[in-house]
Parts: structure tokens; sequence; C-alpha cells
């Protein structure tokens, strides 16, 4: 299927925390299938360099740096995407900032940095969303990311599953009160996917055991991730609303 059949030609989407990981694999294969791609990032260099692959590939992006779990930042970075482009059509909430550790351990800074940016930037993501779609478009993708630790209770996870939590809890009462609005809110969960963010806590040798006790028997890789998205964002995917996507192999229904 091309871009063009998938109705992602000149969409317009904004990706939180795209200059790595996840983020990227989805800013890149986004950007393949036509869409125009804000890749957003904390760290500028890391968002120049995926926004410069795309382009030399041929698709269009443009580059953001900026702490997304501050309101004002994330309302400036999005009015600048709509002033330079026009309404946007979708917002991908990927950032995050992960640490597992045991639940004695985690400091209010730690904390307060996880909910930051990986919570409080989906609520400045929406709320910016808002204000710069076209009031009239007939539809809209919002794209929230839960994961597999929120419905598996693993342990040295308690800070970044009662984010993942929350986001799946918000995520139903958004489909709610945007799907009049022709919005449509949906939760991804990727399962045991290697990426800069997991390096520090699983080795490789922890994936490889991992796999074993996947039912598809194999880690997840990014572009499993941006498949799955494509699809959420495309005509494909017109009445779904409200659904929770695990992209994990089986990890949450029989992992
Ligand atoms: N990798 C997995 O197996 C997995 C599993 C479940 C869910 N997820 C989710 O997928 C998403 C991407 O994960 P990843 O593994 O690619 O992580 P990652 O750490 O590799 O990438 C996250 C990106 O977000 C950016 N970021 C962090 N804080 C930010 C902020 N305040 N403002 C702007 N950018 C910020 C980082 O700089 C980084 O580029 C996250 O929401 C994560 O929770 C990942």
């Amino acid at each position: 299927m091309n871009g063009q059949g998938m109705g992602l030609k000149g969409s317009k989407v904004f990706i939180s925390g795209a200059g790595r990981g996840l983020g990227e694999g989805i800013a890149t294969h986004l950007g393949s299938l036509g869409a125009v791609v804000a890749v957003a990032d904390v760290n500028e260099e890391t968002a120049a360099a995926v926004a410069a692959k795309i382009i030399e590939a041929g698709g269009e992006a443009v580059a953001y740096g900026g702490d997304l779990g501050s309101r004002p930042v994330y309302h400036d970075t999005m009015a600048a995407f709509a002033r330079a482009y026009g309404p946007v059509d979708a917002l991908i909430n990927n950032a995050s900032y992960l640490v597992y550790e045991p639940i004695e351990k985690v400091t209010e800074e730690t904390l307060e940095r996880m909910i930051a940016s990986g919570l409080k930037s989906v609520f400045w993501g929406v709320q910016a969303f808002l204000e710069h779609r076209d009031p009239n478009a007939v539809r809209g993708d919002i794209i929230n990311y839960s994961s597999p630790v929120a419905y598996r209770g693993r342990p040295n996870t308690a800070a970044y599953t009662a984010i993942k939590g929350a986001i799946a809890a918000m995520s139903n009462v958004l489909a709610g009160e945007l799907g009049p609005r022709g919005i449509r809110v949906n939760v991804i969960a990727p399962g045991s996917v290697p990426t800069p963010a997991t390096a520090g806590f699983v080795t490789a040798e922890q994936y490889e055991q991992r796999a074993k006790g996947i039912p598809l028997r194999r880690n997840g890789r990014p572009d499993d991730v941006a498949k799955a998205v494509a699809f959420l964002l495309s005509d494909e995917a017109d009445f779904i609303n409200g659904a929770m996507l695990s992209i994990d192999g089986g990890i949450i229904a029989a992992g």
C-alpha cells in the first residue's frame, strides 16, 4: 500500500520525542508515506538529524528542540509547526523519560521528570493540537502510548507503570470527549522493543531471554510500531476510536 492509498500524503503529523527510538522509526516511516512530520525532541541535535534523514530520503520534515513537559514550550512548538505548514492533522504522544527502579529508590526529582516528560506532555500536546487543528476538519488523530507493564505488574516499574496506566485511562476519556469532533484517540502498547531508553535497564542477553517467553518468539522492532501507527492514522482505521492496540507479539495477552 503506498502513502497515497493510506491517505497520509500531505498529512501534518506532530511527534513528540522523535529524536530517537520508536519516535524516530515512526517519523521516518510516516515521512516515507508522504506525511509532513514535525520531529520534536528535548534533544535538538537528534531531532535535527532525524528530520534531515527524512528530507534526504525525499520526505518533508522539520525539527524542533524543546522540553515538551513544559506547557508554554509545547504550545509554542506546535504553533510554530502550524504557522509553517498549516493546521495539524495528527499528534503522536511518544515522548517519555524512562527509569526502572525499586519503589524505595524513586526520588522526587526522578518522578517529577518522568511525569513531566511522559504524562504532562500528553496533556499539553492534546491542548496544543486542539488549538492548531482545522476546526472544520472532519477528522483528526491522537495516538497515546501505554505499555505491557500497565497490564502485567512488573517489579521495579512503579513510576513508569503509573504513567502508562494513567495514559490508558485518560485516553478512554479523550476518545469520548473528542470523538464528537471527529478526533480518534487510540492507544498503542509496544512491547519489548530494544531502544536507547531500555539499553540502560535491559541487557542484550536479557532481551534474548525475554524473546523466548514472547508468544511470537522475538522482540519487537521500531518498524513493527511504525507500521501499526501508520495503520491507525490511515483511512483503513476510520472507525477505530478508543482502541488499545498491543504491538507486543502477544505479551499482554499471554506472555
Ligand atoms: N521501547 C519499548 O519497548 C516500549 C514499550 C512500551 C512503551 N514504549 C513507549 O514508546 C515511547 C518511545 O519509547 P522509546 O523506547 O523509543 O524511548 P526513547 O527514550 O528511546 O525515546 C524517547 C524520546 O523522547 C525524548 N524526550 C524525553 N523527554 C522529553 C521531553 N520532556 N520533551 C521532548 N522530548 C523528550 C527523548 O529525548 C527521546 O528522544 C515511550 O512513550 C515509551 O514509553 C516503549
